[in-house]
């Protein structure tokens, strides 16, 4: 591994070799062996000759894959092609303890969500009964049940993710502690029960609010609603939550947290909603 930052190295690495000034990338989502790099499309005719000099930079890259556009559907399947190293793209990605196994050329691991996943891991108490209402591989489900002795429902309607999030429950030896349901969580969520509730998906959230308070336990809970939206809709967004979760009998308090920037314009938020009953 080198010391130098990755833009500088890609630079020196390639001098003569890409033009001058070229729009280089300074950075890329490490995920298992896998470097998934976005590049600018200036740089398409250059993608192996930037994914062989990626290789060179960090000992654990193995395979090198560029985005090909956005990704898409409910699924959300990303698309990347490798272009460097080795074919085979199946990995463990392993952070703080938890293994991860998966391909992430057929399922979206978000490295901007690192933090979070670290931060909801510290803020479940012991005996808490979790609902993680979009689970893909366990990005949260795992590391909740890893941390604390709580009880995770996880799921997932994508049967791909499902499968690879079955196999990370054994490699992780949580079968104790995680039930994975296959489906749509607005039809197969569990009742009434959720002392918390993740809903990590970014899309139309709000659509899938009404189920996760019908998962709620009476007793009321919190929601972490990811969502992407711009700032500017915050306010009408807490205020749509404040009056679906009415209709089912809470009170609501909600804190908005800015995760990242998704496109511009549009930011990555968390709505961390305390729901009591009314
Ligand atoms: C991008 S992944 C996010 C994974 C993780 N929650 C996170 O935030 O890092 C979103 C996952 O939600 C799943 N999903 C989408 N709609 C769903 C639904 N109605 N019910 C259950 N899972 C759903 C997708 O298949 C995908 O695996």
């Amino acid at each position: 591994m080198t010391d130098m930052q990755y833009r500088d190295y890609l630079r020196t690495r390639l001098k003569g070799l890409i033009p001058d000034g070229a729009a280089l990338p300074n950075g890329f989502n490490l995920v298992g062996h896998v470097a998934l790099l976005h590049l600018d499309s200036s740089l398409s005719e250059f993608a192996h000759l930037i994914g062989s000099a990626t290789l060179g930079y960090d000992w654990r890259i193995r395979s090198v894959a560029v985005r090909l556009g956005p990704t898409e559907g409910v699924f959300r399947i990303p698309a990347y092609a490798v272009v460097a190293g080795e074919p085979n793209t199946l990995t463990t990605h392993i952070e703080g303890g938890v293994k991860y196994r998966f391909d992430p050329l057929v399922v979206t691991f978000s490295g901007g969500n690192r933090r979070e996943r670290i931060r909801l891991r510290s803020a479940v108490s012991p005996g808490e009964i979790v609902v993680d209402m979009f689970a893909c591989v366990g990005q949260f489900a795992l590391p909740i049940a890893a941390g604390k002795s709580s009880q995770v429902f996880a799921i997932e309607v994508n049967p791909v993710a499902y499968g690879y999030l079955l196999d990370n429950i054994r490699l992780n030896k949580v079968e104790n502690k995680v039930v994975a349901l296959l489906g749509d969580c607005r039809e197969v969520h569990p009742s009434r029960m959720a002392d918390r509730i993740v809903m990590g998906y970014l899309h139309n959230t709000l659509l899938y609010l009404p189920a996760a308070l019908e998962t709620l336990s009476a007793k009321g809970g919190i929601i972490h609603m990811h969502m992407a939206a711009p700032t500017s809709e915050t306010v009408s967004i807490a205020s749509r939550i404040g009056s679906e979760a009415h209709h089912n009998g809470f009170m609501t308090q909600t804190i908005v947290r800015r995760i990242k920037t998704y496109s511009p314009g549009v930011e990555h938020m968390v709505f961390d909603i305390r729901a009591t009953p009314e």
